[in-house]
């Protein structure tokens, strides 16, 4: 294999081996789902969908587009599903075209609250298209008495809700009523919690919301990709013509097959005691982090906030700089009513879906928390803080054997 790419990836490799991974949105996926990604797949082009394809020789990648179509809609109990979009954002932009007109109003939560560049930031094509307007937290919570009030005022066309950094559970039942009393329709991005509600650790939005998005490749632990839920059968036609041909081409199927692995292995039980773990150890890091004196967010899902400004008085950007001095990556992240620009940020987002995946048990998550408070009080040493990194993640399984 090509040198120069070859010896990067090896540095690559040990990195993610040696190091703990605490980045709330990544995972490693399988090495059936790894493979796959690399298959001879990845030739052929298919654009259109299974059975009206503009291309010859689609008979095979048809038959994978539908497993992974069936397996999509077993796994969340959709009637409809799109396995096309190449990530979470062209889904997301697919649904909004389905949904509303462009200059349209969508309601969601900003940015910096725990919303995704793809809510309505100014950096984003969304806020482009869009007209975006945005409801508050309360104490860091979604407040469903004052959703409603804002939507009785803005009369949006559409609610979003789903987050990036939101860490507590969400009531789709109570969105969707707000959304029937203004009659606006509901979409929702499940792309961090989408591993939780396959697992049915999460309430599910497909029951309640008119569209689904989500990223496969976060607690899903599938290759990187999205994918798009409905039970409507007319949004489904102009969901799949938003994805094809408006904004994409020829669809990765390649990434579809790993797609439709990654949903099969959600199917099982080991995939539920996984999801069920992972909430586990993120709670047992944030409460030994809380015992410890931190100021954390609390957390009902895969990730928390951790208050770095007011615990140890450096920014999120100086916390994430330092702990990548001893193999901790995490990422510096916003918190509710932050001070600080996105580029200091007084958080760090943390959590707890590739560790998991790797072996990390309560015990090691509890010490993770030990390790990151001790270092970033300045208490520990380089050396001591990676010797104790490198005492978890060498016991903890490596990433090839996935
Ligand atoms: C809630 C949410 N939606 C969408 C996305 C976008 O996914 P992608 O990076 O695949 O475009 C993310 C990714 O961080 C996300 O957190």
């Amino acid at each position: 294999m090509d040198r120069e790419i070859n010896e990067i990836i090896a540095q690559e490799l040990k990195r993610q081996n040696q190091g703990i991974e605490l980045i709330a949105s990544e995972n490693y996926a399988s090495k059936d789902v790894r493979e796959v990604c690399g298959s001879i797949l990845t030739n052929k082009y298919a654009e259109g969908y299974p059975g009206k394809r503009y291309y010859g020789g689609c008979e095979f990648v048809d038959q994978i587009e539908n497993l992974a179509i069936e397996r999509a809609k077993e796994l969340f109990g959709s009637k409809f599903a799109n396995v096309q979009p190449h990530s979470g954002s062209q889904a997301n932009a697919a649904a909004y075209r389905a949904l509303l007109p462009e200059g349209g109003k969508i309601l969601s939560l900003v940015l910096d609250d725990g919303g995704h560049l793809t809510h309505g930031s100014p950096v984003s094509f969304s806020s482009h298209l869009y007209n975006f307007v945005h409801y508050p937290l309360t104490n860091g919570h979604l407040d469903y008495q004052k959703l409603l009030e804002i939507a009785e005022v803005e009369k949006p066309d559409v609610i979003l809700a789903g987050y990036s950094a939101y860490p507590y559970a969400i009531d789709f039942k109570a969105i969707k009523d707000i959304c029937d009393k203004v009659g606006c329709y509901f979409m929702v991005d499940m792309a961090h919690i989408a591993g939780l509600v396959a697992a049915k650790k999460h309430m599910s939005p497909v029951p309640y919301a008119d569209i689904v998005t989500s990223t496969t490749h976060k607690t899903l632990r599938g290759p990187r990709g999205g994918l798009i839920l409905t039970n409507d059968e007319e949004l489904i036609k102009r969901i799949n013509s938003a994805i094809f041909p408006y904004y994409q081409g020829g669809p990765l199927e390649h990434i579809i097959a790993a797609k439709a692995i990654c949903f099969k292995e959600a199917l099982s039980k080991e995939f539920e005691e996984y999801a069920s773990r992972v909430i586990e150890n993120t709670k047992a890091c944030e409460d030994e982090l809380a015992r410890l004196g931190a100021k954390v967010s609390g957390t009902d899902n895969h990730l928390f906030l951790l208050n770095v400004l007011d615990t140890y008085g450096i920014t999120g950007k100086q916390a994430q700089v330092r702990l990548e001095n001893i193999f901790i990556t995490t990422n510096k992240n916003m918190i509710p009513g932050d001070t600080l620009p996105p580029n200091k940020t007084s958080g760090l987002r943390i959590g707890f879906a590739a560790t998991t995946t790797r072996g990390c048990t309560k015990q090691d998550a509890e010490e993770v928390a030990r390790i990151i408070n001790s270092y970033l009080k300045g208490e520990l040493s380089d050396e001591e803080g990676q010797k104790r990194v490198l005492a978890l993640t060498s016991k903890w399984k490596n990433i090839e054997e996935l």
